[in-house]
């Protein structure tokens, strides 16, 4: 972990909407070429049916593509993310414990801002991944950029949506919940000035899940290639398809949300596969 910030700037979208319309995509585990797989599954394949599934309906005002990008941070799986949007949305992305974005950040700064600044919602991308280790925490410099964060939307009268590869919770699944960001709680103190004006989306957990935390909506999205059961102790892998999390961010501070699944029957994960790393 360094002490400079990855994530730098903010953003706004063009037209400032009323209501604003998300994407998260998460988990793609891209290996940087087109035969790349994760326990037999192609994750190019899943990657790019997944992204383009979320894309050919109602266009998103911007996609957030929460870690893991990379399978084990090759280089080449970056520009296989760009390649698949094309330029048709702003995205902006987190590094997940599997990725190496830091090294290139100069040729990606338009995808590592900061926050996203709109008219009744501000979304903040925050960084939990350490260097050298699969778990999750927050570092002083994301815990301030919280804070600020927090109080701009306190003072704007706006809702905040937060978005991180690490959940901030436990899932009742032993293994993935040592890998929760450790010191969510100081994270959670911060947020209590905006109460339930506040979602967390998080991946990390390649599963959906939806719960309520102090007050704060923490979701968690499908990963656009495999899927780990729920409320298990140890890994082991769920039937359920790839997807994508679609958002809607109203003016009253309400959010609508859904999970979108793709199917694709000739491309699955090994069954009886008994590790990930
Ligand atoms: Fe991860």
């Amino acid at each position: 972990m360094t002490n400079s910030a990855l994530l730098i700037g903010d953003v706004t979208l063009s037209d400032s909407p009323e209501h604003m319309t998300l994407v998260q995509v998460t988990d793609t585990h891209l290996t940087g070429d087109s035969d790349g797989t994760l326990l037999g599954m192609n994750t190019e394949r899943s990657a790019r049916q997944v992204i383009d599934a979320a894309l050919a309906s109602q266009q998103p005002d911007c996609v957030l593509v929460t870690g893991d990008i990379a399978a084990d941070g090759q280089a080449a799986a970056y520009e296989q993310l760009n390649g698949f949007f094309n330029h048709r949305v702003p995205t902006l992305w987190l590094p997940g414990n599997h990725d190496d974005v830091r090294a290139q950040k100069g040729a990606y700064r338009d995808h590592l801002k900061r926050r996203i600044v709109g008219r009744h919602w501000d979304v903040l991308m925050l960084e939990t991944q350490v260097a050298g280790k699969v778990g999750g925490y927050f570092s002083s410099a994301e815990l301030d950029a919280l804070q600020r964060a927090v109080a701009d939307a306190a003072a704007g009268d706006k809702s905040l949506l937060i978005a991180t590869h690490h959940p901030l919770r436990a899932l009742q699944s032993t293994w993935l919940d040592e890998q929760a960001v450790s010191n969510a709680s100081a994270a959670l103190t911060i947020m209590q000035a905006l109460s339930d004006r506040v979602v967390v989306v998080s991946g990390h957990v390649h599963q959906e899940s939806d719960a309520v935390v102090q007050g704060v909506r923490m979701l968690t999205t499908p990963s656009t290639c495999i899927q780990f059961a729920p409320q298990s102790h140890d890994f082991a892998l769920d039937d359920k398809q790839p997807g994508y999390r679609r958002i809607v961010l109203q003016p009253n501070g309400q959010i609508e949300t859904q999970v979108i699944r793709i199917c694709d029957e000739e491309n699955r994960p090994l069954s009886g596969s008994s590790g990930y790393h």
